[in-house]
């Protein structure tokens, strides 16, 4: 009778034992997951979820959703993407054991991936080219592109861009009419009024190295600087990353064709 038991508690957990590496599930949260959701799963952010205490089957169903898109999120679909079923059943295992969060609980940013190299680009008004515009209907902003001669050069040549490469983005609110509603220029595009942010990329020869290899961009740096051209605080670089990752074919850049179009 004992020999039945301790046999038939085997049989019991070796499935178990087998389906699930928690330490490789925390390895793999150390170095990528945590960058936003924190390395015991209590997330950075209050636009991202907490995993910790969550069921593992539930996570391991929303990693499957978000990596053949069923589930639609850019930032979380690009990570999926790169997670076989063993990663996803192990992170799922790793963070279903941690804590569940004490209310209003955050986690720190991963500091080898949010720090940033990029500087402002003093003076890009009269070195760099504007390639682009773009309306976003949807927050009444209108942004112009712009890029310094090393990225417009490679990009007309069909060329990767090079270390040295500096995209940047003016963010304007639209003028709006009296209904509230974007005045459209004889352009066609949104007439810009107040200036909200600068967005930018660049890259720099090492400047990759710390980050880990499912978030890394090649050398790209991001980064978000305010009106006063300082860094905007509370950027993580980390949802840069993520979401310019799949474009590595196209040197990270989702308006390469307008800047190798550039005049
Ligand atoms: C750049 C930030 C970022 C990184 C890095 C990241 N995530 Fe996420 N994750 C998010 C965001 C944002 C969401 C919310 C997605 C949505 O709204 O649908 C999310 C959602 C999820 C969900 C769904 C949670 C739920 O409650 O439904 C899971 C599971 C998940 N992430 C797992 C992971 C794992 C595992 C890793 C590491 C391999 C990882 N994430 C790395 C940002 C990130
Ligand atoms: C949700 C996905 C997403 C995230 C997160 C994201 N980007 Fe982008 N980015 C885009 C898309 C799409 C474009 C193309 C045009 C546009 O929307 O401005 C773009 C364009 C850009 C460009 C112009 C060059 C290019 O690639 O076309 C810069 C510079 C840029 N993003 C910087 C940033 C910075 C800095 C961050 C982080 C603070 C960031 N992006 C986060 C999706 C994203």
């Amino acid at each position: 009778m004992k020999k039945l038991l301790g046999l038939s508690v085997v049989l019991m957990i070796a499935p178990l034992a087998h389906a699930a590496d928690i330490e490789a599930g925390k390895a793999k949260v150390a170095t990528v997951c945590a960058a936003c959701h924190g390395a015991g799963g209590v997330s950075v952010s209050d636009t991202i979820p907490n995993l910790a205490a969550q069921r593992a089957g539930y996570l391991e169903a929303q990693l499957k959703a978000l990596k053949d898109g069923t589930r639609k999120n850019p930032i979380m679909n690009a990570i999926a993407a790169q997670l076989s079923p063993e990663d996803m059943a192990n992170v799922a295992a790793y963070f279903a054991a941690q804590p569940g969060a004490e209310k209003g609980a955050k986690s720190g940013f991963l500091p080898g991936v949010a720090r940033t190299h990029v500087s402002f680009p003093e003076g890009y008004k009269d070195t760099f080219t504007k390639y682009h515009t773009i309306n976003f209907p949807a927050t009444r902003q209108v942004r112009h592109y712009f890029a310094n001669q090393a990225a417009v050069q490679a990009a007309r040549e069909g060329k990767p861009l090079p270390a040295g490469s500096v995209l940047f983005v003016e963010v304007y609110a639209a003028k709006l009419d009296a209904d509230q509603k974007p005045v459209t220029g004889s352009d066609g595009f949104y007439v810009a009024d107040k200036l909200v942010a600068y967005t930018a990329m660049a890259s720099g020869a090492g400047w990759g190295k710390d980050v880990p290899d499912m978030l890394r961009n090649g050398d790209w740096n991001y980064a978000v600087f305010t009106t006063d051209k300082q860094h905007r605080p509370g950027v993580n670089q980390a949802e840069c990353f993520a979401c310019h990752k799949p474009l590595d074919s196209t040197s990270y850049v989702f308006t390469l064709k307008q800047l190798a179009g550039a005049k």
